[in-house]
């Protein structure tokens, strides 16, 4: 039995992996601390709250005194550490956010850890710090580069991503220097339910359902490689079960898409479900998709500065060492992902506070 600590734990992947650990090992204690950014919902997770094997806890990863508490009083075995902040484009205009959570806040957590794993308990329990990345530490990629390995070397492009490249660093550094037992995953682009909308595939489908222009970054012709959430999840489930100490894992769909297709494909099938009746009468506003006309509403906006142009993950290592595959096709978990947000628009809604409304209209200019 694992006592988990799931930082993060309230946002997109974070509250998927909470949900995914639960059902899969129910016996297993599962906390979640989050400090409720705008990115981060009590909604998310609310279904797992009334089991005595999960806490929900309020709380900062910068608060080195909290997290000691907690890995101590919970007697935590494992760290799973989602929290982050995450959207290129607010790391743009605002990068601050992101050196303080993701590198400080980062850094915070792995002291805890080094205090009460390896000082207090002198080592002498079974531990590990899980670090969930990204792919794009790796920067960008040519149409016929070959795909990030895990050997690639660190080239990242936006704030966001020197970001978590800064604590991929620190996270080694804390295994090498103090010897911390640490894993490390790099992934590629997740979608599914949950999904905050201001990213690529639930704004479109959420503004599809309102009827609002769907911003298109430049050409449109950027790839990146798309993976089912849970499939994500279940990456990390292998690399926590395994014994590779110290290494680093890529997890990826081999999916890669442009992003224009992937917006022609979701208005292609948005226009299909509007066909139902009870989606045209639940979403009336959706008046193009329910003229089987969606893709009217793509509109070609200015490109994102130091946009990468194509990632692609190559996961042999994870396939090899650890047996990872993909459970979810894109053809499925993209129907997956439109249903769940045609079936949770009280959740999309929700989350859409001011807040988002206007970070909206001020970065697409509509
Ligand atoms: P998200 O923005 O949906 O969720 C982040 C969560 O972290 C939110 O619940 C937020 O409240 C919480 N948080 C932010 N700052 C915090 C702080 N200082 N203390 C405590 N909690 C805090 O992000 P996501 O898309 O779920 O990504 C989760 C992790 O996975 C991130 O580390 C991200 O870099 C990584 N990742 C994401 C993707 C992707 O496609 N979304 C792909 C690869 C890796
Ligand atoms: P995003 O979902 O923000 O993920 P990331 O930047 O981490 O890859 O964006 C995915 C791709 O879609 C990226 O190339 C930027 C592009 N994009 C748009 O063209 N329009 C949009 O409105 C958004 C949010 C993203």
């Amino acid at each position: 039995m694992s006592r988990l600590l799931v930082t993060g734990g309230a946002g997109f992947i974070g509250s998927n992996f909470a949900r995914y650990w639960r059902a899969k090992y129910p016996d297993d204690m599962v906390i979640v601390l989050d400090a409720l950014t705008y990115a981060g919902n009590r909604a998310n997770i609310a279904d797992l709250e009334d089991s005595d094997k999960f806490l929900f806890v309020h709380g900062n990863i910068l608060d080195q005194t909290l997290v000691e508490e907690l890995l101590r009083k919970h007697e935590i075995d494992t760290l799973v550490h989602f929290a982050a902040e995450s959207h290129v484009d607010r790391s743009i205009l605002g990068p601050d956010a992101f050196i303080e959570t993701n590198i400080v806040g980062t850094h915070s957590l792995l002291k805890a850890a080094r205090r009460v794993w390896l000082e207090e308990w002198e080592g002498k329990r079974t531990v590990r710090f899980h670090h969930v990345s990204t792919d794009e530490v790796y920067g960008t990629l040519g149409p016929d580069d070959p795909a990030f390995t895990e050997t690639t070397p660190y080239a990242p492009n936006s704030p966001y991503a020197a970001s978590k490249a800064a604590s991929d660093h620190l996270v080694r550094a804390y295994m090498e220097t103090y010897g911390l037992p640490v894993t490390i995953s790099n992934c590629s682009n997740n979608y599914g339910p949950y999904h905050f909308p201001e990213k690529l595939i639930p704004l479109v489908i959420t503004n599809i359902l309102d009827d609002r222009p769907l911003p298109v970054y430049g050409d449109g012709l950027q790839i990146r490689d798309w993976l089912y959430v849970e499939d994500h999840c279940r990456g990390i489930d292998l690399i926590l079960k395994s014994d590779k100490v110290g290494e680093c894992f890529n997890i990826g769909g081999d999916n890669e898409w442009a992003n224009i297709d992937i917006v022609r494909l979701i208005c292609g099938l948005m226009n299909q479900a509007m066909q139902d009746e009870g989606n045209r009468k639940a979403f009336p506003k959706a008046e193009s998709a329910l003229k089987g006309k969606a893709e009217n509403l793509i509109t070609f906006v200015t490109d994102r500065p130091g946009h990468d142009r194509r990632y692609a993950i190559d996961a042999t290592k994870t396939k090899m060492i650890l047996g990872f595959t993909t459970k979810e096709s894109f053809a499925t978990g993209i129907r997956k992902a439109i249903q769940w947000y045609l079936e949770n628009e009280t959740w999309w809604r929700d989350v859409q506070t001011g807040e988002y409304r206007q970070w909206i209209a001020q970065q697409y200019d509509l």
